[in-house]
């Protein structure tokens, strides 16, 4: 178990600094509390807008608004006092040009605290990532998979499954170094191309369903706890919380309907929960 004592936060320069050194640990997380929990263990936590799907229950990423992005990344600052956050720009919110983007991701920045932000997009992105990061904001890229684009790609397919659809991706990656994000999320790519590219770019890479050649990995907080209803298959599970929820669940109602809870006796003073 490791447990952090340093409570300097992290920030984008010591994520950079870990490019092929130890391993970089990251976990999303849209709560105080689960944040303080991830804090203990992580290097940085992603308010990622995979939220929509969590927490609001939603199909896709396409309906989060930055409204959402910026209460959840306040909660996850609140919880948090050492790893680095990094808020996900929503689909919308920086694609219609540099200025948009700056705009959306200075209110990230300056109403929740955060130490960076996440766009997906490779080539077609260099030019935003250089304008935000010229002008102060640290960016981590998205390439591979980008779920924002789902109404354009079909479906959630893992991406470069044939070495004759590895260019366009290892372009993106490239692209995305050059720009000056400080590291780049690989998301549901081939092991051989993952190696590849982080053998390539100066950046560390945060695999998703990328294999453990990257430079670090980022997972769903709920999908690892066994807490979400659908998981992608690349995921390992930690935790099995949704069935141990809904025992307490039940063993809760059962006591309710059967009169059996304890009274305030025996439940006050409060006691400390965890
Ligand atoms: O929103 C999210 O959780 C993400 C991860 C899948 C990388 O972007």
């Amino acid at each position: 178990m490791s447990v952090h004592r340093d409570e300097r936060r992290l920030t984008a320069p010591d994520i950079l600094a870990r490019k092929g050194g130890v391993p970089i640990a990251m976990l999303t997380s849209y709560h105080a509390h689960t944040a303080g929990l991830c804090d203990r263990h992580c290097d940085s936590i992603l308010v990622g807008d995979s939220l929509g799907m969590v927490m609001h229950g939603l199909e896709t990423t396409v309906p989060v608004t930055l409204d959402m992005m910026i209460l959840q990344g306040l909660a996850v600052m609140r919880g948090s006092k050492r790893a680095l956050v990094v808020v996900d720009m929503p689909f919308g919110s920086y694609e219609a040009s540099k200025e948009q983007a700056f705009h959306s991701a200075a209110r990230i920045m300056k109403e929740t605290g955060c130490g960076a932000i996440k766009l997906e997009g490779g080539v077609r992105m260099g030019e935003t990532i250089r304008f935000l990061v010229e002008r102060g904001i640290p960016v981590m890229g998205h390439v591979g998979l980008t779920p924002q684009s789902i109404n354009t790609l079909g479906s959630f397919r893992a991406q470069g499954r044939s070495p004759d659809d590895w260019a366009p991706i290892e372009a993106d990656a490239a692209a995305v170094a050059e720009a000056g994000a400080f590291a780049v999320v690989l998301e549901a790519i081939a092991e051989p191309l993952a190696a590849k590219i982080t053998r390539d770019v100066p950046i560390p890479t945060i695999g998703i369903g990328a294999s453990a050649a990257c430079d670090g990995q980022v997972l769903v907080l709920e999908d690892m706890l066994g807490l979400s209803p659908r998981v992608p298959k690349f995921v390992k599970r930690y935790g099995d919380l949704g069935p141990a929820i809904e025992r307490a669940v039940a063993a809760y109602a059962e006591e309710v309907r059967s009169r059996t809870f304890p009274g305030p006796e025996n439940v006050y003073p409060m006691k400390k929960a965890t």
